[in-house]
């Protein structure tokens, strides 16, 4: 999936959702064997796509949110609203995946703290907010 403008479409928690799983089937990871998609709705309306990317060295692994907040901003983008995060992991869907701490930090540099984080909890897309995930987060 390339980048796309949602223009004049309502783009619900669940559309953002479905979107993400998208991304699946691009995640690399022969080391985990957890798979990641996440889908970042802009202000603008507009939807960028990120995969967790492994690597053997395991410190270079990149998250699938934080690999779609940093490709909006070489985009030029950086008015985020809210992510969308799917996971597979021993090939199960449905499984919570919270954003880890890291990206919970580059969230909060770019986004408010209602910006909005939508997870998967067994069959139902719930909602929490930056602020939820972290309450107390460091900034400068
Ligand atoms: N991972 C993500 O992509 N996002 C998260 O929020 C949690 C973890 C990835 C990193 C690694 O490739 C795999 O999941 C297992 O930790």
């Amino acid at each position: 999936m390339d980048d796309m403008l949602f223009d004049g479409v309502e783009i619900t928690d669940d559309i953002l959702m479905e979107l993400a799983k998208e991304l699946l089937p691009r995640s690399y990871a022969p080391y985990s064997h957890v798979n990641v998609g996440a889908a970042l709705l802009t202000k603008g309306k507009k939807v960028y796509f990120g995969c967790n990317v492994e690597n053997a060295s395991y410190g270079a692994t990149m998250c699938a949110e934080r690999a779609a907040i940093y490709t909006a901003i070489a985009q030029g983008d950086r008015d985020f609203e809210a992510i969308a995060i799917t996971g597979i992991k021993n090939g199960d869907l449905g499984e919570p995946f919270y954003p880890c701490g890291m990206c919970l930090q580059v969230m909060k540099e770019f986004c408010d703290d209602d910006f909005k984080i939508i997870v998967e909890e067994g069959m139902n897309n719930v909602t929490y907010t930056l602020k939820d995930l972290l309450p107390k987060g460091f900034s400068l």
